[in-house]
């Protein structure tokens, strides 16, 4: 049995210049997903159920859990010296961590701290996503909201928690996609998938269809798509949506699908957030041979301008991913 500790490590002594940095920042992750888990777990024990009465930056309820779990993983990361500062689901502005370790810290980190919020009074699966970038600003000097604007690209790591039937974290460096699994016992995340890849046919789409009537018409024809029949490519598909992105992701990951979330009456936009949402996820698709768009453009390649943008995504295998795009790229030239 190998630990997510004893994995770092390795993986490490593959890079000629690592220098153990990241692998610090990792386990400080590592550490605010194991206390996020912990009160998780006793959510319907503790007073830690429901709205706190406060709106998040984007206007919507915030919870006692996202407060907690923002908190957690806020202090785990500035107790390191590794960190210049995070952004944040449930933060406004980036915070700048304070003091002479921060201005020499070289990384700062994105992150939505409980994703699927609206799940967890009624303990269906949430998760917790992670982005890591370097910083541009030069080191000895504070960084500011642009150390964080980068392309997805730009990424050194990324990845996700996925609190389900049980713990998961899952995270890429760049070299493949390597999911562990919690171990209370022991108190340790523990390697069960090494190197994941998407399966090459998937038969599941995930999207909200209550939105389905203010859908662009693309979407609309690819929803026919999967549930027409074809032996083939094993259509009709089975649709399931969870509403926790992480948790969606993590299951079309494993057996095979695409979740979509595209522009809607309410969220013209799109819904998810571009930084700390779109990129993580879309960092670990491509890693494990899937794709990542909003429709026509890589989410990786997505200049960003917002700390809080928004866009319409469209991820997971390959092949899924190229027919929704191909069927957007066609009911849009049918309109002019
Ligand atoms: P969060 O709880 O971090 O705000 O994210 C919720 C997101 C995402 O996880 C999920 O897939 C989506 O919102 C669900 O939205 P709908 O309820 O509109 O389907
Ligand atoms: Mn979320
Ligand atoms: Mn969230």
């Amino acid at each position: 049995m190998q630990t997510l500790g004893e994995f770092i490590v390795k993986k490490e002594h593959d890079f000629p210049h690592a220098t153990g940095e990241l692998t610090a920042l990792l386990s400080a992750i590592k550490l605010g997903a194991k206390i996020i888990n912990r009160d998780i777990n006793k959510a319907g024990l503790l007073n830690i159920l429901g709205a706190n009465g406060v709106t998040n930056p984007q206007g919507e309820a915030q919870t006692k859990l996202d407060e907690f779990a923002n908190g957690a993983l806020k202090a785990a990361l500035e107790a390191r010296t590794e960190v210049a500062g995070i952004a944040s689901e449930e933060e406004e502005d980036v915070v700048i961590f304070k003091g002479e370790k921060a201005k020499n810290a070289k990384y700062v980190v994105l992150m939505d701290p409980l994703d699927g919020s609206s799940n967890i009074d009624v303990n269906v699966s949430v998760g917790t996503i992670f982005s890591i970038y370097r910083r541009t600003t030069a080191i000895g000097l504070p960084i500011t909201e642009t150390d964080f604007l980068q392309r997805g690209r730009a990424q050194i790591a990324a990845g996700y928690i996925v609190y389900g039937s049980s713990t998961m974290l899952v995270y890429t460096t760049g070299c493949g996609v390597h999911a562990f699994t919690y171990d209370p016992s022991l108190g340790e995340f523990c390697l069960s998938h090494e190197a994941v890849r998407y399966p090459t046919q998937g038969h599941i789409y995930s999207i909200n269809e209550g939105n389905y009537i203010k859908f662009p018409l693309g979407i609309k024809e690819y929803i026919k798509y999967c549930q027409q029949e074809d032996e083939a490519t094993g259509r009709p598909y089975s649709s399931r949506y969870i509403g926790s992105l992480v948790a969606d992701f993590h299951r079309n990951l494993l057996k095979g699908g695409i979740y979509m979330y595209p522009e809607t009456a309410s969220y013209p936009q799109g819904k998810l957030r571009l930084l700390y949402e779109c990129n993580p996820m879309a960092f670990l698709a491509e890693q494990a041979g899937g794709k990542a768009t909003d429709g026509t453009r890589l989410i990786l390649d997505i200049d960003p301008t917002e700390l809080h943008q928004r866009s319409p995504l469209f991820i997971g295998s390959q092949s899924m991913v190229e027919k929704v795009e191909q069927l957007i790229a066609e009911s849009s030239k049918n309109t002019f």
